[in-house]
């Protein structure tokens, strides 16, 4: 939706009535009588319509009858690498021909082939390519997404990512964090340069962009493809000093200590963590870092290895689910279907699903104060769901249960077959 239609949407405002409601994203936790007034882009009032206060009950005050739907807050996609020029169809087949993800990373495809696309595109052009992924996800009921640099890998191109990523927020009705991850590969001009290159991130691209105001938070891919635990512990001061928060891609292919490093710095998330071991896990409990798992990219790549759910469990990690929408490992734009295989996959619950795109996710983001719950006071982002039970928007792959979805306070779609 451009800019303009987005300024004309339609107020959300009033009574939304007949409502089984999930404030938290959490199914044990839910109000099945229902009632939310929706009033200057926030929840004015939430509770059992039974005990809805006199003043919202006067007549003039529109009604938005949802005859039993169940609404949740907004959808969080709290790891995406949605911007990228091109895609990454051709190395698809060479990996159903059988050479590995690795493979093609340490020949010069991969992530690098993605960098040249990026930089080859003109804003414009990158804006309009990753818009059509946004709208799919926005379609879903996502009112709240991250979106990554890191297929510039110089300071132009990242700067162009990030650009466009802020004009996504301000021309379509979702709100946009984004995250700089300069270190997400070693851009071929510092081929065996890699001390350099962070050099570069850190004293040169990190604060253009932080004092450009296009960085939210700072990422690093600590892998043996990727950076060692001393070049991302690099880049985390770099970030520490601007007073930016961190997170990881950490433990996805192998563990070379990544979510400890990221432990100590604080880190807001580590996400993929496959190969997490019980002394990271306790690791996270002291740092209260949310553990952001992403099945469209264990699918992708055919991971056989599971993150551990169990020890996730057991260590009370909040647990967060993302699409990592990106071109080489999860080429997905749908968060619900990320819902289906993270319970398909991981065998996480569908309880524990949902939480992982609404509350948990915000944690993820370090923005719980703003997203992620339906309260008084709060924004008025939420869906309605044309379904029976919550477990459906786990279960189903491919129907679309979307009848409304509402950020801040305006329409941000409707399904005028479902809500007439
Ligand atoms: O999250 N792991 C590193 N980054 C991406 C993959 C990026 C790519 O292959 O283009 C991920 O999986
Ligand atoms: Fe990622």
């Amino acid at each position: 939706m451009p800019q303009s239609q987005v300024e004309a949407a339609r107020l959300a405002d009033g009574v939304w009535r007949q409502a089984r409601i999930a404030p938290s994203g959490n199914p044990g936790q839910v109000i099945l009588d229902g009632a939310m007034v929706v009033r200057d882009g926030l929840v004015a009032w939430i509770g059992s319509e039974a005990e809805l206060p006199a003043e919202f009950r006067q007549a003039g005050l529109a009604q938005h009858d949802v005859g039993n739907r169940w609404i949740t807050p907004g959808l969080i996609d709290c790891h995406t690498h949605l911007v990228y020029g091109g895609n990454r169809a051709d190395e698809f087949a060479m990996r159903l021909a059988g050479a590995s993800y690795e493979e093609i990373a340490r020949s010069g495809g991969g992530i690098v082939s993605t960098v040249r696309a990026t930089r080859a595109a003109d804003e414009d052009s990158l804006f309009r390519q990753s818009a059509r992924r946004l709208e799919a996800l926005l379609a879903e009921g996502v009112t709240t997404i991250e979106i990554k640099s890191g297929y510039g890998l110089d300071l132009p191109a990242e700067r162009k990512m990030l650009r466009v990523a802020r004009r996504l927020g301000e021309s379509y009705p979702v709100t946009v964090y984004t995250t700089f991850l300069g270190a997400h590969a070693l851009p071929p001009e510092y081929k065996d340069r890699a001390d350099e290159y962070i050099r570069l991130v850190c004293d040169q691209m990190l604060p253009a962009l932080h004092a450009e105001g296009l960085v939210d938070a700072v990422d690093v891919f600590c892998e043996n493809i990727g950076f060692s635990v001393a070049q991302s512990e690099q880049v985390f001061i770099a970030a520490g000093k601007l007073g930016l928060p961190v997170k990881m891609h950490a433990d996805q292919l192998s563990n070379i200590g990544a979510t400890q490093l990221a432990t100590r710095y604080k880190a807001l998330s580590v996400d993929h963590l496959e190969h997490l071991s019980e002394a990271d896990v306790a690791a996270m409990q002291e740092s209260g870092t949310v553990a952001v798992l992403l099945p469209g990219a264990y699918y992708f790549i055919r991971e056989t290895k599971q993150p551990p759910l169990e020890l996730l469990r057991r260590y009370r990690i909040p647990i967060a689910v993302s699409t990592d929408s990106n071109p080489g490992t999860s080429p997905s734009t749908s968060l619900l279907l990320m819902l289906n295989m993270s319970c398909t996959l991981f065998r996480m619950t569908t309880a524990e699903a949902l939480m992982g795109v609404t509350g948990n996710a915000a944690l993820a983001l370090g923005k719980a104060d703003r997203h992620g719950l339906l309260a008084a006071g709060r924004a008025a982002d939420f869906v309605v769901w044309s379904v029976e039970s919550l477990a459906e928007l786990a279960y189903w792959s491919g129907l679309n249960p979307c009848s409304a979805i509402v950020r801040g306070g305006r329409f941000a779609a409707v399904s005028q077959k479902e809500m007439s």
